[in-house]
């Protein structure tokens, strides 16, 4: 059922994950609108890891949700969220769902994971019977321009090796059947590199910092905190710049 990388990374990396990592973002706004346009009556959400993203998007569009998650101790973490969502264990190459039976699909911050996107896609055009599919994702110039490559020499080179572009994303969803693809990038407010989003990389609060040698991540740790003692805060602000792909059943 999952392959070997899901289950090194998420089951063991679940309780930090979810300690740092909230939910919601600036693409939250434009994965609502996509769903108002789906007229969404069931809603499919693919790689959706502690539920983080499940309960803001079921706030604003209340109809039955489908929580997709291979990872068992993820799914630990979401079903003790006692959120109004439908917990399956499953992979999005092979949807346990039947045909035609969703109107929306989105997934945030899961599509790097999927090496066949031929397969994914494949399988969302396949159970969705109207609408669109959305994913959410890091674009490659903000993983390129990221404040953190300054502390982490193989930030971007980690992270470019397993992020799509928007190209390749958009084009893989007109391969399987999708029509008017499209692509945009929400950014949110400037907000100070301190103390705090220190600890959450101490927390490694995305997964390029499990994938970077520990070694080299202690050391730009080390570094981190240092710079942000003369000011409370690096002279650069963090501004999450998210990339959002879609793409339409006819
Ligand atoms: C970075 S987490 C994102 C979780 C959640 N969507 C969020 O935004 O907080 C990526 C999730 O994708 C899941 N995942 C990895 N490969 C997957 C696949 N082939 N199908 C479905 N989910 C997958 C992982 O288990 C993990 O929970």
């Amino acid at each position: 059922l999952v392959s070997k990388n899901v289950r090194l990374d998420y089951d063991k990396l679940a309780s930090r994950y979810d300690a740092h990592r909230r939910g919601g973002g600036p693409y939250l706004d434009r994965l609502v609108e996509l769903a108002r346009e789906s007229r969404t009556e069931r809603a499919l959400e693919l790689g959706a890891g502690t539920g983080n993203n499940s309960g803001p998007f079921a706030e604003r569009i209340p109809c039955p949700l489908v929580g997709l998650e291979p990872s068992a101790g993820m799914l630990d973490k979401a079903r003790a969220k006692q959120l109004p969502v439908g917990w399956v264990r499953a992979m999005a190459e092979q949807l346990p769902l039947a045909s035609a039976s969703v109107d929306f699909i989105f997934g945030c911050y899961f599509i790097h994971h999927v090496e066949d996107l031929n397969a994914l896609f494949g399988e969302c055009r396949r159970v969705l019977r109207r609408g669109c599919a959305a994913f959410v994702t890091a674009p490659i110039e903000f993983i390129e321009n990221h404040p953190m490559n300054a502390y982490f020499p193989s930030f971007a080179m980690v992270d470019k090796a397993r992020f799509q572009s928007a190209e390749a994303i958009a084009n893989a969803m007109t391969r399987a059947g999708f029509v008017r693809t499209g692509a945009e990038v929400h950014s949110a407010e400037p907000r100070p590199i301190d103390q705090t989003y220190a600890e959450r990389v101490e927390g490694k609060f995305i997964s390029t910092y499990a994938l970077i040698p520990e070694e080299e991540f202690e050391a730009g740790l080390k570094r981190l905190y240092a710079d942000l003692e003369p000011a409370g805060q690096l002279d650069v602000p963090m501004i999450w710049e998210a990339l959002i792909v879609w793409g339409w059943v006819d």
